[in-house]
């Protein structure tokens, strides 16, 4: 396969009133290694290129295609098990559940596929041990720093064994310490595993660290 992920064409109008265009005639492809961001101002439209690129929300035309298969005609649940078999997605907010361990988050969305119980737990295990934190397993989010709530996440979405990761401001909420640190996993997960990243991002930090940048401004991207 020579590609993880193709817009063909892809726009976005949200119905309003009044209607907006966050996406405009957007081609785009990134290749498995991939370790990419798209930079651009507030309101460029970063989000939600993440957004429909990940199948968390619709296009309002154009093609998505993701390791092969195209996401448009997929019915609702079709969808949500490809995301759930092919596509990782970190926020910047983390969206941890608060009433879990720092394990049960990781091995959440692994229960809600059906994987077994016993396969779902060594896998949880060895993704807090790849992101530093098995000895944190049994901690709640917030018995957890920023930076430790966001590595959980990172965790969970590796757990999934995904194609891409997508990550949406992934440092907006940390220190640049912290943030530092977080680009360097991020950097191992890509050159040690070939794991494909794309990022939305202001952080200087990450523009300079990533391989490929796009630029996006008012919906486009330039
Ligand atoms: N649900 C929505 N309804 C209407 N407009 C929206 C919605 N979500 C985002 N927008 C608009 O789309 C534009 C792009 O938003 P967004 O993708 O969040 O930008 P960014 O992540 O680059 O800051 C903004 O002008 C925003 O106000
Ligand atoms: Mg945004």
């Amino acid at each position: 396969m020579t590609t993880v992920l193709e817009f063909h064409q892809v726009s976005k109008q949200f119905p309003g009133p009044p209607e907006f265009n966050a996406l405009t005639n957007i081609n785009f492809a990134l290749k498995p290694g991939d370790f990419a961001a798209i930079t651009g101002p507030s309101g460029s439209g970063k989000t939600t290129f993440l957004n429909v690129a990940s199948g968390l929300d619709h296009t309002t035309s154009g093609r998505i295609v993701i390791a092969g298969q195209e996401i448009g005609p997929m019915s609702e649940t079709d969808l949500c098990l490809f995301r759930r078999r092919h596509i990782g997605f970190i926020f910047q907010s983390f969206n941890l559940f608060p009433t879990l361990t720092a394990l049960e988050n990781v091995e959440f969305t692994a229960l809600v596929r059906g994987d077994s119980k016993k396969t779902t737990r060594e896998r949880a295990l060895i993704e807090l041990e790849r992101v530093g934190l098995k000895d944190k397993a049994s901690n709640l989010p917030h018995q957890l720093s920023g930076g430790q709530q966001q590595r959980v996440a990172i965790a969970r979405a590796l757990a999934m064994q995904p194609k891409i990761v997508f990550a949406d401001e992934p440092t907006a909420n940390l220190d640049s310490k912290t943030a530092r640190e977080l680009i360097q996993l991020f950097q191992e997960l890509n050159s040690n595993c070939g794991l494909t990243f794309l990022f939305s991002t202001h952080d200087m930090l990450i523009v300079e660290s990533v391989k490929q940048i796009y630029r996006m401004k008012d919906g486009e991207l330039i």
